[in-house]
């Protein structure tokens, strides 16, 4: 599985878009690939629908997605239209990446421990993982197949990256956009006393390193 700051695999893939080659997928934007057991089953059904509801929130914040299952693209083509059955949507407007032979799951790391499908091959685990506009990998979370991922706060999660990625803050516990955010202990007490919103709370070791501040512009 690749390292946070390693710059993410530029693997060549056939999808329900047709070929492509992953950096120039993404282009100039950020991206998110997100890893599947297997179509036709209820928990994945949930979250490629979910997902296609918030496509509008990840084009808003130039997030590029696409997701991976590992079965072919006819299986993936017929399995959309359930989705967008069952999620009672429009359309469906990202791309679906074919992994039968499980090539891009060795490759990724993403084989689930547990989880064979009928034919007693392992299946892909859900992954997910977010990668820059220099494509270097910002975040990877890794849950089982049977545990759903949450994907308002992988939404958060992007806004804490991009903001973190420009502004030198770090975000706390369950923040969400607008909040007030910490101040990084590299920067000097001078310069943090300027801050728009600056709050310090004392603690007892008296180090002053509970600093917040204003959410950077
Ligand atoms: C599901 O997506 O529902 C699922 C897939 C594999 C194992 C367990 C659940």
């Amino acid at each position: 599985m690749p390292n946070l700051g390693d710059v993410f695999p530029n693997f060549e893939a056939d999808t329900t878009i047709g070929p492509i080659k992953f950096h120039d997928f993404l282009g100039d934007s950020w991206g998110i690939l997100f890893s599947h057991p297997a179509d036709y089953t209820p928990v994945c059904t949930t979250e490629l629908g979910e997902v296609a509801k918030l496509l509008p929130e990840f084009a808003n914040r130039n997030v590029k997605v696409i997701a991976v299952s590992c079965d072919d693209v006819e299986s993936h083509k017929g399995w959309i239209g359930d989705i967008k059955a069952y999620k009672k949507l429009e359309a469906f407007e990202y791309p679906i990446i074919s992994d039968p032979r499980r090539e891009l799951a060795i490759q990724l790391g993403m084989l689930d421990p547990v989880d064979k499908d009928k034919a007693g091959m392992p299946v892909t685990a859900r992954a997910v993982f977010i990668v820059g506009p220099d494509k270097k990998l910002k975040l990877s979370l890794l849950y089982p197949a049977t545990t759903g991922r949450n994907f308002v706060e992988i939404i958060r999660v992007i806004d804490s990256l991009q903001l973190t990625a420009y502004k030198k803050v770090a975000t706390p516990a369950n923040w969400t956009q607008g909040e007030k955010c910490m101040v990084l202990p590299s920067v000097s007490k001078e310069d943090a006393e300027k801050l728009p919103g600056y709050e310090a709370t004392a603690v007892p070791s008296g180090k002053n390193y509970m600093r917040l501040a204003d959410q950077p512009k």
